[in-house]
């Protein structure tokens, strides 16, 4: 790495497919440079990941694009490394969060600018400005994983175990892609590549980290999934990576495992499935490619503005939400 953050191509000692981004607890991670609240997400990605992508695959002044950006990890991250970022979520709270958290870097002096839509990302072009199409370095972001978010365990006298903070919002709104079966998520997620694709420079990659998890006994394979999603959005793989959740030892990995995370693991294997504990986010690489194949995308590309010329400052926009997708 350089002293920016880059990976250097004349040095590949660091740049190997398993990122070692747990060395320090997700805590310490974000120690001061997060909203309080932000705990209460029930899925965020470790600073250390998106701080890893950002410098691989993006230089400083980039522009850093996250569609589904919960509490803004990706931004926040984008932010200290000299990067813009822009995201896009679907609930208010978290999108507020986002906010507070890139507001956060600004009052510790970082001078570059950051906005966060509240909406579907489904429907991008309805919610970010036209003028960054085509803008674009890096998108990287994280679907929801089904049932398996990460959450907090309470205990207490007489009440046992109890889980808090997994849910994202109200669980009947299935705008909300974490509400959906797989079906409607790998359709719903594909929409979102395929919106995002357009916001990005023609050669620009796109980063998303997943892991698999299992509806009873069955593996849901998401990362293999995804790969499909993004394919159907005329993206091309170019890695695959494994982003360690567990901290990196002299001959061992040390999970940094939840309660339910080893519950279900312990319970498995008593029942004879010799599952093992998840230790590590697949991370999926993908490129637009250099040529885009409608000649009215190409047009598109060549007149747009710089982001200067974008009406919005570096403390973010406010922008009216988005109804959700009712129901269904
Ligand atoms: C795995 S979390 C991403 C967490 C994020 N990387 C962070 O560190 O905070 C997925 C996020 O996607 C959001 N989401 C779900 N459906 C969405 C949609 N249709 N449009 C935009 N965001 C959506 C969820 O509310 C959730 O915050």
């Amino acid at each position: 790495m350089t002293e920016t953050g880059e990976l250097d191509s004349t040095n590949t000692r660091g740049a190997v497919s398993v990122w070692a981004t747990a060395q320090a607890a997700p805590a310490t991670q974000r120690s001061g440079r997060f909203h309080p609240d932000s705990v209460k997400h029930p899925a965020k990605m470790l600073p250390a990941i998106a701080a890893h992508a950002i410098a691989g695959y993006t230089r400083p002044g980039d522009l850093v694009m996250d569609p589904m950006c919960g509490i803004g990890t990706t931004l926040v991250e984008a932010l200290h490394l000299g990067r813009r970022a822009v995201g896009v979520e679907y609930e208010t709270h978290w999108a507020e969060i986002a906010r507070a958290n890139t507001d956060l870097a600004h009052t510790a002096g970082i001078d570059l600018p950051a906005a966060v839509y509240q909406g579907d990302a489904r429907k991008l072009p309805t919610l970010l400005p036209d003028n960054l199409r085509g803008q674009v370095d890096l998108v990287i972001t994280s679907p929801p994983y089904g049932d398996s978010t990460h959450g907090q365990v309470r205990t207490k006298p007489g009440e046992g175990v109890r889980k808090t903070n997994h849910r994202y919002g109200a669980v009947l709104d299935r705008g909300n892609l974490a509400n959906v079966g797989i079906g409607r998520l790998l359709s719903g997620f594909t929409k979102i590549l395929t919106g995002a694709a357009e916001y990005l420079k023609p050669g620009g990659h796109v980063v998303i980290t997943a892991r698999p998890w299992r509806q009873h006994a069955e593996l849901i394979d998401l990362p293999t999934h995804i790969i499909t999603c993004a394919t159907l959005a005329g993206l091309i793989p170019v890695e695959r990576c494994v982003a360690l959740l567990g901290r990196l030892a002299d001959d061992d990995i040390i999970a940094r495992s939840s309660f339910f995370q080893r519950d279900f693991i312990v319970k498995n294997r008593e029942g004879g499935l010799p599952v093992h504990l998840i230790a590590h986010e697949d991370v999926i690489v993908l490129q637009r490619p250099e040529k885009c194949s409608g000649s009215r995308k190409l047009k598109n590309f060549q007149n747009e503005p710089e982001w200067s010329s974008v009406p919005f400052g570096p403390t973010g926009a406010r922008v009216g939400s988005e109804p959700g997708e009712s129901a269904a």
